[in-house]
């Protein structure tokens, strides 16, 4: 196993976004239940925010529910947010410990008022936490979220406080969920598929991509660490050449 000591902190992403995909299948493979899949997700989850904070991440954001995951078998769904419910009740303590914040990103007003009322209320305790912050994406779609942020700066426009010609990709920022917090600079997909799904749409623009075959229960601290030593590994250009990065 690849000791975190061995990291170089400047290569460490600042913003790291997830989509967690492959618990369904991880869980068909062993002839189990599909929840049985989410619940050992759930361990990858807590390795990861715990790897994540001891190497020095600053943003982890985590695509836990999309809105189109609404259109899931009933009792799916339901299991979910049980789960969701209880990991938000058993992980206030640590987060406070290590210092991270929550955050919710997504149409968190469409959740269950049970799972609602732990999310704020864990919100609300971590707010003055600053070492990282965790965003679990909640009821969220990219599409979605860029909707609601076209419609805030259009109220804006209308009440004559924004000039319509000044609008800028800044200010859309300032509307999405994610305002006042860097961009990500690595977005990892597990489960083998190669897609967005959605996610994060106008955030990835620059965003080095790692695809793994893994599925998400199999993901820990060993995969996080192999997928940040990949990313140090490249050169992040931003529409520069090497030789400009370089200074020549
Ligand atoms: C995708 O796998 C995963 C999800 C839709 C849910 C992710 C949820 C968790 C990991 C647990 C709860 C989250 C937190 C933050 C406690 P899939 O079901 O689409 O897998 P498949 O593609 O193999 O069917």
């Amino acid at each position: 196993m690849q000791e975190t000591s061995e990291f170089d902190i400047r290569l460490i992403p600042s913003h790291i976004a997830l989509i967690m995909d492959g618990n369904g299948r991880w869980a068909e493979e062993r002839r189990r239940p599909r929840l049985a899949g989410h619940k050992a997700g759930v361990d990858s989850v807590r390795a990861v925010v715990e790897t994540a904070r001891e190497i020095g991440v600053r943003y982890l954001t985590l695509y836990a529910f999309s809105t189109e995951n609404w259109q899931r078998p009933r009792a799916e769904v339901k299991g979910l947010m049980a789960l969701l419910r209880t990991y938000l009740e058993s992980e206030l303590r640590t987060m406070l410990k290590n210092d991270i914040r929550l955050f919710c990103i997504g149409q968190r007003e469409r959740l269950p008022a049970d799972v609602l009322s732990v999310l704020e209320q864990v919100m609300q305790e971590t707010e003055h936490c600053r070492e990282m912050t965790l965003n679990l994406a909640l009821s969220y779609g990219g599409r979605n979220e860029m909707i609601r942020a076209v419609r805030k700066m259009a109220h804006k426009c209308v009440a004559g406080e924004v000039d319509p010609d000044a609008l800028s990709e800044g200010m859309l920022g300032e509307c999405l969920d994610t305002f006042g917090q860097p961009d990500p600079d690595l977005l990892i997909r597990t489960g083998g598929e190669h897609r967005l799904s959605n996610f994060l749409l106008w955030q990835v623009s620059y965003a080095e991509l790692y695809f793994t075959e893994t599925k998400w229960p199999d993901f820990r601290k060993y995969q996080l660490l192999e997928a940040v030593a990949t990313y140090g590994r490249r050169q992040r250009r931003f529409g520069k050449t090497g030789a400009q990065l370089l200074g020549r």
